[in-house]
């Protein structure tokens, strides 16, 4: 019985162990990345006579098939295996026998990990590259297609100053293309250090040509101390600095969708395809995408603080902790994909109810920046002007009139030279129209925003 007992546990024992050092569950998805890798290594190995021709051609096919079979779904990767690298050289060694074997020779796994990682996030950065512009593209047609709307713009919450609508969400596509060049140039730093070739961590005994390796790869360079070849994760933890702020950039424009979408503002309509009810409320249409992004944006942060944590008392050069730097990345980058995936065509889709932000910047005395500017131009310094503007918000707030309203009788109670045409001075119009200096919210500035962004998705090439 105790023998029974005995065994069974330690079976159990072994068993968890086992799963908890295997990477296999989450590693599986650099197949390519690990196949790719190992071609290249083998037909280095061959050039530099290590391997001969025919085993180079023996590893090369056999691990085509491997690829293929994976891909059409004949190969089932083994979950019982320890990573996806233990994985490929294992089912290379029973297709072709022992030469699979050499295929490790002056390799390490810790190099070949280092690559991988390095290749994935290669692909998945140009495919969240890909989609930035999209979002960007998108931004840029809702700023065309609503360039007339008025709106008013806020700071503290408060409203400030009128300005056009397109200048407001145009500002979302700035950001994003920020976000699209650190990530770019995240990944020429990536590309231009080749770990592989670094071997365990001090290099080999062979006579390799790891230049050859990274130029194959699509590397610009390899990486000049074969410890830190293997022992850097930088470029993860920048490229999750770099998601991190665009995810930021998602969630602070979810906020405004979110509040936009209330009944407090309805200044926009999101498309039913894009919103959810209520299981008892029948009335509500919540905005949950825009919530969902703005809550996994934690997640996101959460994934770049797991990777720093774990890295931070490591000693040189590879260490077991390492291998958690994979499910922080790969969490990263699915929810930056998936919330892009969303985001998008939300935006896309949804309608601007023009007249309610017309309405909306109508009160609060939007204006009250180009009264004064109106009494400074007629030679008044600007904070006599501000004084007397704030008079006369306080003297409308009390009488339950807007700056418009005020009867130029009054206006001239408080200063003599205010004349009739102080009206269209502070038509909520005018006021935007007239800002005419670079950059601000004018008709000009918003058309040399539209034209250089379309400039930059040109030179893309995203259409
Ligand atoms: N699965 C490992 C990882 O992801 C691969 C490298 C293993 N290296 C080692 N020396 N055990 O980090």
């Amino acid at each position: 019985m105790d023998k029974m007992w005995a065994g069974r546990f330690e079976k159990a024992l072994n068993k968890e162990a086992d799963d908890f050092n295997s990477s296999i569950h989450f590693d599986s998805r650099m197949y390519k990345q690990d196949i790719t890798g190992s071609m290249v290594h083998a037909m280095m190995l061959s050039r530099q006579g290590i391997i001969s021709k025919s085993e180079y051609k023996e590893i090369l096919n056999g691990l085509s098939g491997i690829l293929e079979d994976i891909e059409s779904g004949k190969l089932q990767i083994d979950m019982e295996a320890e990573d996806i690298h233990m994985f490929v050289e294992s089912e290379l060694t029973k297709r072709i026998g022992d030469t699979g074997k050499k295929l490790h020779t002056a390799r390490s796994r810790n190099d070949q990990v280092a690559l991988d990682i390095r290749l994935y996030m290669l692909q998945e950065c140009e495919a969240i590259g890909g989609q930035i512009l999209s979002l960007i593209e998108v931004i840029k047609d809702k700023a065309e297609e609503y360039k007339d709307a008025i709106m008013p713009g806020y700071t503290h919450l408060q409203r400030a100053q009128p300005i056009s609508f397109a200048h407001h969400i145009l500002s979302y596509a700035f950001m994003l293309k920020r976000d699209y060049e650190r990530i770019s140039d995240a990944l020429k730093r990536m590309m231009s250090q080749s770990p592989i070739g670094s071997c365990a961590l001090a290099g080999t005994t062979y006579n390799t040509d790891r230049v050859f390796e990274a130029e194959r790869l699509g590397f610009s360079g390899i990486s000049l101390n074969s410890i830190d070849g293997v022992s850097d994760r930088d470029f993860c933890l920048e490229l999750m600095s770099d998601f991190s702020i665009l995810m930021m950039h998602l969630s602070r424009f979810s906020e405004e969708i979110i509040l936009w979408s209330s009944w407090e503002f309805k200044f926009i309509e999101l498309d039913d395809s894009y919103t959810t009810g209520s299981s008892i409320m029948p009335q509500k249409k919540n905005p949950d995408m825009a919530e969902l992004v703005r809550g996994k944006t934690g997640r996101v942060y959460g994934d770049l603080m797991a990777l720093l944590t774990t890295l931070k008392g490591l000693p040189l050069a590879y260490n077991k902790d390492m291998q958690e730097d994979k499910e922080a990345i790969f969490d990263a980058v699915d929810t930056v994909k998936m919330c892009l995936g969303v985001f998008t065509p939300m935006i896309a889709t949804m309608t601007v109810l023009k007249d309610n932000m017309y309405k909306a910047a109508g009160k609060g005395f939007i204006n009250a920046t180009d009264l004064a500017d109106y009494l400074v131009k007629k030679g008044m310094p600007f904070r006599t002007a501000y004084k007397h503007v704030g008079e006369i918000v306080a003297y409308c707030i009390k009488e339950n009139l807007v700056l418009e309203t005020l009867p130029i009788e009054k206006y001239k109670e408080f200063d003599a030279s205010f004349q009739e045409d102080l009206y269209n001075e502070i038509s909520l119009e005018t006021c935007v129209e007239k800002r005419i200096s670079a950059g601000g919210t004018g008709p000009e500035s918003v058309k040399a925003q539209i034209e250089y962004l379309t400039e930059f998705l040109n030179e893309k090439d995203i259409h």
